[in-house]
């Protein structure tokens, strides 16, 4: 089944705990945080990560658009996510953090960006348990969606099956009702979802809508057929 996180990044900043309720029935709550280097925008950090893992019981799925992602990870770890999303073009030593952070206790997850191929990682997947391609340039929400990225996801997900690895394959960045069939026909089993959740009059409902439509769309898809 699909599974859809809430980009809290569209959400209201002052009302956390308040929005992370708005999507209950959610399978993770996206967190977006951004050091003003390796992205051109700043976001939040390890306390607001800490305060709101206590405010709700949804896991966190904290996207690092940081520089030196080794030395700060770990730390968010600490602060309660459930799973850890690292970008490759930021980290010294990928393998070694993605042990770390399984280590401590959450999922590893190594994010490309648009201009990041997936063919020279592949030796790296067995040390995941999620990779991230950004469907957009990271730093910003309600960009539009870069349809160019569709065979960079297909590609993944034949390594994934060429492997017969239990590698979550997530997308990020302009997943809406009118994008989402086309990421999980490619091979996307998890979606990131901002301004399409919380721009909506209902985001609970607009998150059981977006699970529905990704639903459809990978039964019949080439890759679901084994499972
Ligand atoms: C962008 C962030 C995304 C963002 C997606 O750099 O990584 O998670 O919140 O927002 P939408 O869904 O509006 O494109
Ligand atoms: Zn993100």
């Amino acid at each position: 089944m699909a599974q859809i996180n809430p980009s809290i990044l569209s959400a209201d900043f002052a009302r956390l705990a308040d929005e992370a309720e708005a999507v209950r029935g959610s399978d993770w709550l996206h967190v977006d945080v951004m050091d003003n280097h390796f992205v051109p925008n700043l976001t939040l950090g390890i306390p607001v990560v800490e305060s709101l893992a206590r405010a709700t019981d949804i896991p966190l799925d904290c996207h690092l658009m940081i520089e030196d992602p080794d030395r700060w990870a770990p730390q968010y770890v600490e602060a309660g996510a459930g799973s850890i999303t690292f970008h490759v073009e930021a980290a010294a030593a990928p393998v070694r953090l993605a042990r770390e952070i399984r280590a401590k206790g959450a999922r590893a997850s190594m994010a490309l960006k648009p201009g990041t191929p997936i063919e020279p990682y592949e030796d790296l997947l067995p040390e995941l348990d999620m990779l991230l391609i950004m469907t957009v340039e990271p730093g910003f929400g309600g960009q539009a969606f870069l349809d160019i990225m569709l065979p960079k996801i297909r590609r993944t997900r034949e390594l994934i099956a060429k492997h017969d690895l239990e590698l979550w394959l997530q997308v990020d960045g302009g997943v809406s009702a009118a994008t989402i069939e086309r990421c999980a026909e490619a091979g996307a089993d998890v979606f990131v979802a901002g301004s399409a959740v919380y721009g909506a009059e209902d985001p609970a409902q607009a998150v059981r809508n977006l699970r529905e439509l990704a639903d459809k769309a990978s039964v019949e898809a080439w890759w679901a057929c084994e499972h």
